[in-house]
């Protein structure tokens, strides 16, 4: 039989191939890690409550009011994560990550874009961490979560007159799918 040479420590971090590879983590490493989508989720809702209001110019004018839907959504994905982190036994943090700003528009923009990238990112992990728990109501809540994330992340793409398409090919392969059974 082969070595096992599979580190203890080892954070369940699935890359591309599939989460059956993954180590189990722990409901505790469960809750530090939607801890810190929470503490993201708190940083989108201020950075969109800000931008939405600070952006100026007649061409921001639509992107400004998607902003402020944005910052609302935000609140209800932060609420939903809250309370997964306590049915879990958990704390929920009251810690933003830090929230970055600038006078310049389109920065402000990519700021947020790289932010919805990055939580995107974290919350696919999170859906295959929940199910390898059997946490499959959780994994569901999260997955809404992602539909949406990937929507401010096309709106953003959009603002910043990448191409969208460009962005939700990109994004296709995002969302873990539903397992049957
Ligand atoms: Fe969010
Ligand atoms: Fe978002």
């Amino acid at each position: 039989m082969a070595a096992i040479t599979q580190t203890k420590r080892t954070m369940a971090r699935p890359n591309q191939s599939s989460a059956r590879d993954a180590v189990p983590l722990s409901r505790e490493q469960l809750v530090d890690f939607l801890n810190e989508d929470l503490a993201r989720e708190y940083q989108a809702i201020i950075s969109y409550v800000v931008y939405s209001q600070v952006l100026k110019g007649a061409q921001y004018m639509a992107i400004a009011e998607e902003l402020e839907n944005h910052a609302k959504e935000e609140l209800a994905h932060a609420l939903v994560i809250a309370k997964q982190i306590d049915y879990l036994g958990g704390k929920p943090t009251v810690t933003p990550k830090p929230v970055k700003t600038s006078e310049d528009p389109e920065e402000m923009l990519r700021f947020d874009l790289d932010n919805e990238k990055e939580t995107v990112r974290n919350y696919r992990d999170r859906v295959r961490q929940c199910e390898a728990l059997g946490e499959h109501a959780m994994a569901e809540h999260i997955r809404q979560i992602l539909v949406n994330e990937q929507d401010h992340e096309i709106d953003l793409a959009a603002a910043l007159g990448r191409s969208v398409a460009e962005a939700i090919s990109s994004l296709k392969t995002m969302i873990p799918p539903t397992p049957h059974g």
